[in-house]
């Protein structure tokens, strides 16, 4: 399995007890939820303006989230439409906030852009996004 994550690390968290399902592991859907919430902050620089959450395609879980573990979000812009965005999502886990890294999953988050009334909206120009939104897009 590759040990190189793709894309820029877009958020960290550590996997807390109020984050477990029954059993005692992470619940797969607050991962699906740092990695939407990463991937909207990626979207949205790209955007200049409000995003939402349109589509993910499948994702598996390669590897169990654990207690006590440091969740990274790494993101990337792969493609752009008109009004959406997809972007590349890895979640990675170093154990135990001091042990070895390993890819948990990866996904591809589609996001739509919104003008004030909710309706879909052009996305800017990559020679229009501000340079701090270029260097951190790596556009
Ligand atoms: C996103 C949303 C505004 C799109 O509305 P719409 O009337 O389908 O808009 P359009 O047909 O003009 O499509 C706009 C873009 O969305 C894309 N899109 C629309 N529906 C899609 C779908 N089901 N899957 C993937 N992409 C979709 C289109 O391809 C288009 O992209 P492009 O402009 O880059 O070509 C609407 O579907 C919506 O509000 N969905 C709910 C989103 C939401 O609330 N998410 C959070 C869930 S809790």
């Amino acid at each position: 399995m590759s040990t190189e994550s793709q894309g820029r690390l877009t958020t960290r968290t550590i996997a807390m007890p109020s984050d477990t399902n029954p059993a005692g592991d992470i619940f797969g859907g607050w991962v699906i939820s740092q990695m939407d919430i990463a991937a909207g902050i990626c979207a949205g620089q790209r955007a200049q303006q409000r995003v939402v959450t349109v589509s993910m395609d499948s994702m598996s879980f390669i590897r169990p989230v654990k207690v006590g573990d440091i969740l990274g979000v790494y993101t990337e812009v792969l493609e752009t439409g008109r009004t959406s965005i997809k972007i590349h999502v890895e979640a990675w886990v170093r154990r135990g906030r001091i042990g070895q890294r390993e890819k948990v999953t990866q996904a591809v988050f589609k996001f739509v852009a919104l003008d004030e009334q909710g309706n879909p909206s052009p996305l800017p120009a990559v020679e229009d996004l501000p340079r701090y939104a270029r260097e951190e897009l790596n556009v």
